[in-house]
């Protein structure tokens, strides 16, 4: 009988016997008390295993996984993934030292995205010597070439064409649409691209897309790829030579599955996206590279908070919380779901409608509104799940708060892989 697929847990976060909250191994009680809150909780193994799940599952196609740093940047996640051999996509000069600081090895599989590039991080990164740059409009192609030339260093790039795809998600993460700032206008990629031929400083070896992000349905990645094929045979009709695909990130999760009642199977996902794709492709031999943020790192982790208070104001109850919008916007900023658990396991008898605020002094300051939650008291600690992407990367320090402390679990081991900023860390530089 052939044997069924292991099904491949959505999260890392399961209670044990005594109602405790863990993270891998380890109950977030104990680190709440040793790190304090809010704290950011990252599973290292999830991590591993979706990076696994990419090995596995695309197997058959030469490939590279380009981690989407922007989605969490801590160095010691960074250089866990490094050494899983993985590459990194980059859009900035700052994510180019976090990466070279993670592991100098990893810069030569790091490819450079973003509308944006300046002078300054062009040159950092032609001479840092990154695979790709994914170009993203004449102008920047220019600008390269001639800070390649300056430098005497040839710069290998992409053209991130836009493929005027449609891909249902948020309308602030969507990008594959002519309407959206992103990439050269794939009618005109042919043009630029014999323009980039002719450049001695430019070697034009890659074709990069990226329709969007929290993408749940496969469809339209099939569809952007199948553009980009078409694209790449008319490039070889122009002497062209392309030599890798880039098929971007933006693989979405199952943010609104109650813990413990997953139906959302990694395993699966990861399955029929690596279909799509190589449907696309449809046997163009090319390198393909992967730029998956949210998908690899976005269940590994939770922001463990603790109650400070509850309230009522007229008919609504509201729970206030020790972690604000500076610390995880993406409620307040895309209306996003975020599952709330409390870290003590309590009665799903006894439920209250509540709003779960944090204490910055804005009205979009919420992470849940009219949510049914345990009978949780000030005091105790709860999780907010699937944090591990875009959550830490996009805080800010809004209302002086300094941001909260990181933790990275493996098994029983945890590491703080970075300490809670204080008010030093804030006012320096300030004069
Ligand atoms: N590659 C490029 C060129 C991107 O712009 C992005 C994400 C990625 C890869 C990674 O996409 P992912 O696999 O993570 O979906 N702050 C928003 C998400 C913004 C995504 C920006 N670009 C959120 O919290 O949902």
């Amino acid at each position: 009988m052939p044997r069924k697929p292991e099904k491949v847990a959505a999260r890392p976060f399961r209670y044990n016997t005594d109602g405790q909250l863990l993270c891998d191994a380890v109950p977030l009680e104990k680190l709440a008390a040793r790190y304090g809150t809010p704290l950011y909780c990252y599973s290292a193994s999830q991590v591993r295993e979706r990076l696994a799940l990419f090995r596995k599952h695309f197997a058959r196609q030469e490939h590279l996984v380009c981690y989407a740093v922007k989605a969490n940047s801590n160095l010691s996640l960074l250089r866990m993934i490094a050494r899983e051999g993985a590459g990194f996509d980059i859009v900035s000069g700052g994510e180019l030292e976090r990466v070279r600081r993670a592991d100098k090895r990893a810069v030569a599989r790091t490819v450079f995205s973003g509308v944006g590039k300046t002078v300054e991080e062009m040159d950092l990164a032609l001479r840092a010597g990154i695979l790709l740059f994914n170009v993203e409009s004449e102008q920047e192609l220019d600008l390269l070439a001639e800070r390649a030339a300056k430098l005497r260093k040839k710069a290998r790039v992409a053209l991130r064409v836009n493929p005027d795809v449609f891909a249902e998600t948020h309308p602030y993460i969507s990008t594959g649409l002519r309407e959206h700032k992103f990439g050269i206008d794939i009618s005109r990629a042919r043009e630029v691209y014999a323009s980039a031929a002719k450049s001695k400083w430019l070697s034009p070896e890659g074709v990069s897309v990226h329709i969007g992000s929290q993408i749940r349905n496969a469809a339209p990645f099939g569809a952007a790829l199948a553009r980009v094929r078409t694209l790449v045979e008319e490039l070889a009709e122009d002497g062209i030579r392309i030599r890798s695909v880039d098929a971007g990130g933006g693989l979405g999760i199952d943010y609104a599955a109650p813990l413990g009642a997953e139906e959302f199977d990694a395993a699966k996902e990861v399955s029929e996206y690596a279909a799509a794709l190589t449907d696309g492709l449809c046997g163009l031999r090319v390198r393909l590279l992967l730029e998956p943020g949210r998908f690899l790192v976005a269940q590994a982790g939770a922001l463990v908070a603790r109650v400070l208070y509850r309230k009522r104001n007229g008919t609504k109850e509201f729970l206030i919380t020790d972690a604000g919008m500076n610390d995880l916007i993406r409620p307040a900023l895309y209306g996003a779901h975020h599952e709330i658990v409390a870290v003590e396991r309590l009665a799903e008898s006894e439920m209250h409608n509540m709003d779960v605020v944090g204490p910055v002094c804005e009205t979009g300051d919420f992470f849940a509104r009219d949510r049914q939650m345990p009978d949780v008291q000030p005091g105790a600690l709860i999780a907010l799940l699937d944090a591990g992407a875009y959550a830490m990367s996009i805080a800010s320090n809004y209302n002086s708060r300094g941001r909260a402390a990181e933790v990275l679990v493996e098994g029983k081991r945890v590491k703080l892989a970075r300490r809670r900023e204080t008010i030093e860390d804030q006012l320096r530089g300030e004069e």
